[in-house]
């Protein structure tokens, strides 16, 4: 949800329908709500509802379809443009959209865009904070996550991975599995994406700023759940900058903190430009002096990137273990 014209419809076509940033100009508004269903991880559907921002949808979606909208909803995103600040009609909309919320789907998690980083001039971290603090303020006390993002990078995949994995109800045994298969690849990192939006779902290691809310009892992440409000940012300014240099020292090979969305965008762009010349994207292998990497397909909905920075280990082991392992993740 958000205003019309913050940008809802163009990230949905970014990351679900792999249209390029550049052709979102083109989009128009959109009218009343457009569902989609995206699969993930064999029978996980995500259902996920672009609700058009325009006024008159809004007073519907709060009056006569409300039961409708917020009924069964497992995490609302509200998207604002972080350069205007916010109308108060728009915070009277987004607290309405709360008290919805918090009637029909109490365990939602909320998570707040400020979209448009880009148009932001730099530095850009204390723009985000200053909105941060404002949407802070306008939720009273809903625990919020609130992400920086722009369609022009990759700090979309950032916050759309972080929303998918709240949603995955067994990312932690994803995550324990993966870490097994680390072990038996001596790899440094494996990391788990959804074939076609190749967002996260889950990655070997649980670095610190990736755990979610915790989930509720069904399945859903609470807001009662005592995590404080989280506040991920837009490039490397992050108010989890205390926790990030701890992470720093105990990782020998100084792991860029951005590499799992920068992959996400790298690669999706990279197929997108093996459709241009009709080829299709089955895998990719990497043997640099410092280490290995292979992408290669995991399931029928998952590709997994395998990550060693040990010299002695060659792709043709790293992919021998991925098929052996496929049977597990199926
Ligand atoms: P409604 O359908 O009316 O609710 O609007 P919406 O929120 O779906 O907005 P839409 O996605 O149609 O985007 C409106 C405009 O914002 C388009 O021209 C996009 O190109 C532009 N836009 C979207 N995201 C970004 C962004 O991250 N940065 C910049 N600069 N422009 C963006």
């Amino acid at each position: 949800m958000g205003a019309s014209g913050s940008g809802k419809t163009s990230m949905r076509s970014l990351i679900f329908s792999n249209n390029p940033a550049s052709l979102t100009h083109r989009l128009g508004a959109t009218i009343d709500v457009e569902q989609n269903h995206v699969r993930f991880l064999g029978d996980l559907i995500l259902n996920l509802w672009d609700c058009g921002g325009q006024d008159a949808f809004m007073d519907s979606y709060l009056s006569t379809q409300q039961s409708t909208i917020f009924q069964h909803v497992g995490v609302l995103i509200y998207v604002f443009e972080v350069e205007s600040r916010s109308s108060s009609r728009d915070l009277e909309y987004y607290a309405e959209c709360l008290q919805a919320l918090r009637k029909y789907s109490p365990n939602a998690a909320v998570f707040l865009l400020a979209h448009k980083m880009d148009l932001v001039r730099p530095p850009r971290g204390p723009v985000l904070e200053r909105k941060a603090a404002e949407l802070r303020q306008a939720s009273g006390d809903t625990e919020i996550t609130v992400f920086g993002t722009s369609i022009y990078d990759e700090s979309l995949y950032k916050a759309w991975s972080r929303i998918v994995h709240t949603l995955i109800p067994n990312a932690t045994v994803l995550t324990k599995h993966l870490a097994k298969l680390a072990d038996a690849c001596n790899a440094t990192e494996i990391v788990l994406f959804e074939r076609t939006t190749f967002l996260v779902i889950a990655t070997s290691s649980q670095h610190p700023s990736q755990t979610p809310p915790a989930p509720a009892p069904s399945a859903l992440p609470s807001p009662s759940a005592s995590t404080p409000s989280t506040l991920s940012s837009f490039g490397s300014h992050t108010s989890h900058a205390s926790v990030l240099p701890e992470e720093e020292d105990s990782d020998p090979h100084k792991l860029d903190p951005t590499r799992y969305e920068r992959t996400s965008e790298l690669i999706k762009a990279f197929k997108q430009s093996c459709t241009r010349v009709r080829e299709e994207f089955h895998a990719l292998e990497m043997e640099l002096a410092d280490f290995t990497a292979v992408l290669d397909e995991l399931t029928k909905n998952t590709y997994v990137l395998v990550v060693a920075h040990d010299p002695t280990v060659e792709t043709a082991a790293l992919k021998m273990n991925i098929r052996l392992a496929r049977k597990k993740f199926e």
